[in-house]
């Protein structure tokens, strides 16, 4: 068994399940914080948490070249199809679904999701992802909600959380998600790649740390954690 997370900036993530590869949100072109280029991934599976342009980012390039199975929710589906790229799988939130590495379920999560040419791109969401014997939460783009503790129930080796402020939870409510999460490790994300959600991640760590008894991992960007 082996299963690794790599942060490629923002809300960019590969993970490496079992020698499956995917990729949530791959926004490589035009992130200035991004160091890999999209076509330097070659993912099974993209997930996608919503329709921002910052979370589609290169997914449409990625996907054609690497025949990747794109997955989720209906509406975002629906568009990626209709841009020429089939190999969809639309689920929706609440609902999970077991792909060949792992079970997907789409969670809550309190955002927008408006597609890039201005298309509706249905909620947003959240993965909660069961695969490699572990079970992962990822935020997505989202407010603090008291759900997170449902979540946090049925423990979690690792959530990765946004706390940039501004677009979504900010430090003070990523650390109440922490609380309510209470899971071994978490990864904070979506923080410090413009002015308006640059974070001092450091500080939040600290703060992490003396209140909860959750590890905290602050990856560098294409640095990676082994869970
Ligand atoms: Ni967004
Ligand atoms: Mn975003």
């Amino acid at each position: 068994m082996s299963y690794s997370i790599t942060w490629h900036g923002h809300a960019t993530l590969s993970l490496n399940v079992d020698g499956t590869k995917i990729v949530v949100d791959p926004f490589f072109s035009g992130n200035p914080v991004a160091v890999t280029k999209a076509a330097e991934v070659s993912p099974e599976y993209i997930l996608l948490t919503h329709g921002h342009d910052d979370h589609i980012g290169d997914t449409l390039s990625i996907a054609q070249r690497c025949n990747s199975l794109v997955i989720s929710n209906f509406e975002i589906c629906s568009w990626i199809a209709g841009q020429g790229h089939e190999k969809v799988h639309a689920q929706h939130i609440g609902g999970g679904y077991q792909h060949p590495f792992g079970r997907v379920k789409l969670t809550i999560a309190f955002h927008g999701s408006g597609l890039p040419d201005g298309s509706y791109g249905g909620m947003p969401a959240g993965f909660l992802l069961e695969a490699g014997g572990k079970r992962v939460y990822i935020a997505g783009d989202t407010a603090l909600y008291s759900d997170m503790r449902l979540i946090g129930q049925g423990g979690l080796d690792m959530a990765v959380i946004p706390i940039g402020d501004n677009f979504t939870m900010g430090p003070d409510d990523a650390l109440q998600a922490v609380q309510f999460l209470n899971p071994a490790v978490v990864v904070p994300y979506h923080y410090s790649t413009w002015p308006p959600i640059t974070q001092d991640v450091m500080a939040w760590a600290d703060r992490v740390r003396a209140e909860t008894a959750t590890q905290v991992v602050v990856l560098g960007v294409d640095e990676s954690y082994m869970l």
